[in-house]
């Protein structure tokens, strides 16, 4: 009987740890984990006006679930980063699962590391912390004219182009016009 408890209680415990670790890991780097629902994803898609053979990076991507939509649904190359070792090696291999491995790659990575020139395509579901430093950071190295989504979450000082609910589109502005005067 003793020994019954004994093992429901490290059971509770390792549920518990398990729960803690699944929602805070990465809150250290910026944010937690919660999952994109299918409606926001449906309109990250329309609004990043995602096309066949587009690459689109999905910054923190979880278990990847954002990065398998895309490549699932719109046939996109779809690069994420990711902090979480477990998280990555969650999303490689759900990505395989769902049989589509040639189209997802995830990089094990602050994703303030990520390179971000070049790309025209960005989706993100992070937290108000970071959204300053992402903001800077989209300015400076995405072309004018990018398209980047937010899910939740706006830029300090830019106004989305559009927004479908809580999912925003914004489209890089030149960089002279990327801060508010007098601000
Ligand atoms: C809200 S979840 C994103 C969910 C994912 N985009 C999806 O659609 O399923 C935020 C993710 O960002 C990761 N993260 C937080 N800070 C990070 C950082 N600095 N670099 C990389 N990943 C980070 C967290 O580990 C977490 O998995």
């Amino acid at each position: 009987m003793v020994a019954a408890q004994v093992v429901v209680a490290w059971a509770l415990w390792a549920f518990a740890a398990f729960m803690v670790y699944l929602f805070l890991s990465g809150l250290p780097w910026g944010a937690g984990y919660s999952p994109t629902s299918r409606r926001q994803l449906e309109a990250a898609a329309e609004l990043l006006q995602l096309k066949e053979d587009d690459t689109v990076y999905d910054l923190g991507s979880g278990f990847g679930r954002a990065l398998i939509f895309f490549a699932k649904e719109r046939h996109v190359h779809a690069i994420g980063a990711e902090i979480d070792p477990l998280r990555k090696a969650v999303a490689v291999w759900s990505a395989r699962r769902h049989g589509v491995s040639a189209l997802v790659t995830v990089l094990r990575k602050n994703l303030m590391d990520v390179d971000l020139r070049g790309s025209t395509k960005v989706f993100f579901f992070l937290s108000p912390l970071l959204m300053r430093r992402l903001q800077e950071k989209v300015g400076r190295e995405m072309p004018p004219g990018a398209l980047v989504v937010s899910v939740e979450h706006r830029f300090p000082d830019w106004e989305p182009a559009e927004s479908r609910g809580d999912v925003h589109l914004y489209v890089v502005p030149a960089p002279k016009a990327q801060t508010r005067p007098f601000a």
